[in-house]
């Protein structure tokens, strides 16, 4: 009884404010409000307020659409379009697209958000006691402290530190288990211009995952915005170091990246996450992130060669598998005219997600040399058809995709095209020749029973 008046208690004590309802802030939003936590979301677009007001969700997450209804109900999540009035925490979850010219990224919805917070900062009459506004946007180092820190304290003629606070608080959520993530993170990264906004921001935390507390970082600002990048360009750099193993053992008669990711996995300073050889990773974070480093190490006058180098590994990774399946139709007129299945377009399993997908530049490339393609995805194909109109065709499963086909990619590795057997492929296709491009089948099942070829895997 006394812990639960001393959770209400907390409770009526913060309250939060997410700004911007994209993928990361209505995730954030709901699970916050789920437990409770009086929160309010505001979106600028009105159609997609709207829609969120109504309970529709407007991305593909699991669990975020039950949390959504849940918390409508019970009243615990409304939805705005202004910012009329600021709560104990706000957090600012607007995307940081990247700038197409230099790769960095676009601060636009970052500076005008920051300035809308000024201009309700001003009226102090609509001022909670100290309102710690919370950056969880994904920003390059220093961003906060030079941008979001002068903006705001212009339009609203206070100051931080004195009349509110600021802190970086970045998100580690993968799509697919965004939910999961947030009520299970392996740490919480806390960047903190002044202690008191530290100390708001740990107690909230600390009151919303009670024993299940995770380890928490404290540091200044700018250090929190690099754990962001750093920890994605080190994921990234695990995938592109192993698929660079990858193609060395696909020159190595006998080599299988697939066992030395196992082998070197072991060693617990290195660990098996991450080391899945394929066809690079894409997606809305890795690719942007990696650049928008890259951009800003060369803005401090570093040359980051070994994230240029990531980067390149990345980009070039569809090309190898697009040279696979040449060299298979070598001495028999190339790709031109073949017929190739293309299994999988969605940048990972379990998401419809294309967003700088592999599957994009190999269907260009194969489109190119004058292959036909015949493409299939559990979900993701309407988003491809948008991009490519008729000039693919789009099969109604992995089995129709296949069917006379004179060859068959995985680009994506979904749990259905695991369960496919070397017949399946044997009995349909024209000619069964099998590229593995996510390492999903038993090479030495598929090499007997058909021209099998796989990343990593030396002939
Ligand atoms: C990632 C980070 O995991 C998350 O912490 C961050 O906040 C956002 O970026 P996400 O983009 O959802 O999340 O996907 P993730 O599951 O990490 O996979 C990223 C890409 O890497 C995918 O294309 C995936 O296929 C690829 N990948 C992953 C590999 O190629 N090999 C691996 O071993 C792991």
């Amino acid at each position: 009884m006394k812990d639960l008046l001393t959770r209400q208690k907390a409770l009526q004590k913060s309250t939060v404010s997410v700004i911007g309802l994209g993928y990361v802030g209505l995730t954030t939003a709901v699970v916050f409000a789920k437990n409770g936590i009086p929160v309010v979301g505001y979106e600028i677009d009105p159609k997609r307020a709207q829609k969120i007001r109504e309970g529709a969700v407007p991305f593909e997450e699991p669990m975020v659409k039950e949390l959504l209804k849940e918390s409508l109900k019970a009243g615990t999540f409304k939805v705005d379009e202004k910012i009329s009035k600021l709560s104990d925490i706000v957090f600012l979850t607007v995307g940081t697209p990247s700038d197409k010219r230099d790769g960095g990224i676009d601060l636009t919805f970052v500076k005008s958000v920051s300035k809308m917070i000024g201009e309700v900062l001003r009226s102090s009459d609509k001022l909670v006691d100290y309102p710690v506004v919370v950056v969880k946007s994904t920003v390059v180092p220093g961003t906060t402290e030079n941008t979001v820190k002068p903006i705001i304290e212009e339009a609203s003629g206070k100051k931080v530190g004195c009349d509110f606070g600021l802190a970086v608080n970045p998100e580690f959520l993968k799509e697919g288990a965004a939910v999961q993530d947030m009520f299970e993170p392996d740490r919480i990264v806390i960047g903190e211009f002044d202690k008191r906004s530290g100390d708001t921001l740990e107690r909230f935390y600390q009151w919303f995952y009670e024993k299940k507390m995770p380890p928490v970082v404290r540091t200044n600002l700018v250090n929190a915005e690099f754990i962001k990048y750093a920890s994605n360009a080190f994921l990234a750099t695990k995938i592109s170091f192993i698929n660079s193993i990858a193609n060395i053992a696909q020159k190595t008669p006998g080599a299988d990246v697939s066992i030395i990711a196992e082998g070197i996995g072991l060693d617990n300073r290195i660990g098996r996450k991450f080391l899945n050889a394929g066809l690079g990773y894409g997606g809305s974070c890795f690719p942007k992130d990696v650049r928008a480093l890259i951009a800003f190490s060369k803005q401090a006058r570093y040359s980051p060669v070994l994230l240029d180098a990531v980067d390149s590994i990345n980009q070039n990774q569809g090309s190898v598998a697009v040279k696979m399946i040449d060299e298979v139709f070598e001495g028999n007129g190339g790709s031109k005219g073949k017929t190739i299945a293309v299994l999988g377009l969605a940048f990972k399993p379990n998401t419809d997600d294309i967003r700088e997908a592999v599957s994009i530049r190999i269907i260009k490339q194969l489109l190119s040399s004058g292959a036909k393609l015949k493409v299939y995805d559990p979900v993701a194909m309407p988003n491809v058809e948008m991009e490519f109109g008729n000039s693919l065709t789009y099969s109604k499963s992995s089995l129709e995709a296949i069917e006379d086909s004179d060859c068959a990619i995985i680009v994506t590795e979904w749990d259905e095209f695991k369960k496919l057997e070397p017949k399946d492929y044997f009995e349909r296709m024209k000619t069964p020749i099998i590229i593995d491009g996510r390492r999903i089948y038993d090479s030495e099942k598929f090499g007997k029973a058909l021209k099998f070829k796989a990343i990593g895997l030396g002939q």
